[in-house]
């Protein structure tokens, strides 16, 4: 007979661009059994339902399916991609309200149905609404999680990677901070083989010039801008790090992510949520790591907490 196990469902709120290009990366991972969609626009949910079932047959049995919010129970993870657009006239404060309270109602309902999993936030500001999430849901905050920088460290590995001509997953670097315009660039702890990156360009005989590295952070901290102009959203690389955050979880693999998550004493920054090279397991946050950064690094840091905690007051929550 077989083996029975149990069924691992992931839910999604929000099957929009984000949500949806997340459901089939997970799909295609393998790592899922059950993956439900729950969107404001049942139709919309259900669309995306019924295309993504017709590719089982070709890529992993799972169960696809539109959903409600009882569907969250028992879901190991609920990641929320829900979210609204500018309207003409509103300003980002507004919209930034109004999406507070979006998240208000969908949090609610996903923790009164599922009080043990995990939340995972990607809708943007992400750092504001994984605060938001952590405050509202009333869970430990180490099931909060938020996509935070993931993506932005994925891009700038990716363009040192074409600079210096290897493999991007060979490029250890990371962003930390706000996932945004006030995000920092980790120099000092970049490196390829163990090399810091100045050192990797002596050894090996690479040209390396500084306006070309303050170029590879320009083009990462404005990638959105750019795909937005081309394309009008962004979604397979966010998609591709939520399926590795939900990897890291459901393997129990701690491994090292720049994720969004609730920060308390790291260098006199407190209450607030950011990013940080953080170790993810089966629990969600097992520890965000200390870094050794430069005092200009450090500095960097705890600007973008002050901006991120200046838009947090402005905030009715
Ligand atoms: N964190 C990241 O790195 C990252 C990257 C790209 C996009 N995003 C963000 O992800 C969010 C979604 O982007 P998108 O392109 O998928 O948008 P989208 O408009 O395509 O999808 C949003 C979906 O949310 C649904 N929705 C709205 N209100 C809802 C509610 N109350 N309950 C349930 N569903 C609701 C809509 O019906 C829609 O299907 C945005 O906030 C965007 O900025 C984040």
């Amino acid at each position: 007979m077989a083996e029975h196990t149990a069924p691992l469902r992931i839910a999604v709120v929000g099957a929009g661009n984000v949500g949806a290009t997340f459901a089939y990366a997970l799909l295609m991972s393998r790592l899922a059994t059950e993956i439900v969609l729950i969107d404001a626009n049942f139709a919309k949910a259900e669309g995306e339902a019924m295309d993504l079932n017709h590719s089982v047959p070709l890529i992993h049995h799972a169960r696809i399916w539109a959903g409600k919010y009882e569907d969250c129970a028992g879901a190991a993870v609920t990641v929320i991609t829900a979210g609204s657009n500018q309207k003409p006239g509103e300003t980002r404060l507004d919209l930034l309200q109004r999406n507070t309270s979006i998240l208000r109602q969908i949090v609610e309902s996903v923790v009164q149905h599922n009080p043990n999993g995990i939340i995972l936030v990607a809708t943007n500001p992400v750092d504001i609404l994984t605060y938001a999430a952590n405050k509202i849901s009333g869970l430990p905050s180490q099931r909060v999680i938020g996509s935070g920088t993931i993506l932005d460290t994925a891009r700038f590995r990716y363009l040192l990677s074409e600079y210096f001509n290897v493999d991007a997953r060979s490029v250890h670097a990371y962003i930390i901070g706000e996932h945004g315009d006030s995000e920092v660039p980790v120099w000092s702890l970049a490196n390829i083989a163990g090399m810091e990156l100045s050192e990797f360009c002596v050894a090996n005989g690479v040209e390396c010039h500084q306006a070309d590295m303050e170029e590879i952070f320009h083009k990462t901290r404005d990638a959105a801008y750019q795909i937005i102009e081309r394309k009008g959203a962004t979604y397979y690389a966010v998609a591709a790090g939520l399926v590795r955050i939900v990897e890291a979880i459901l393997r129990d693999q701690s491994t090292v992510l720049s994720v969004s998550s609730y920060i308390q004493d790291y260098s006199g920054i407190n209450d607030i949520c950011l990013s940080l090279p953080t170790v993810i397991s089966r629990n969600g946050i097992e520890r965000v790591l200390r870094l050794s950064l430069t005092p200009e690094e450090t500095d960097g840091l705890k600007k973008s907490a002050d901006l991120l905690k200046s838009t947090i007051e402005q905030l009715k929550l």
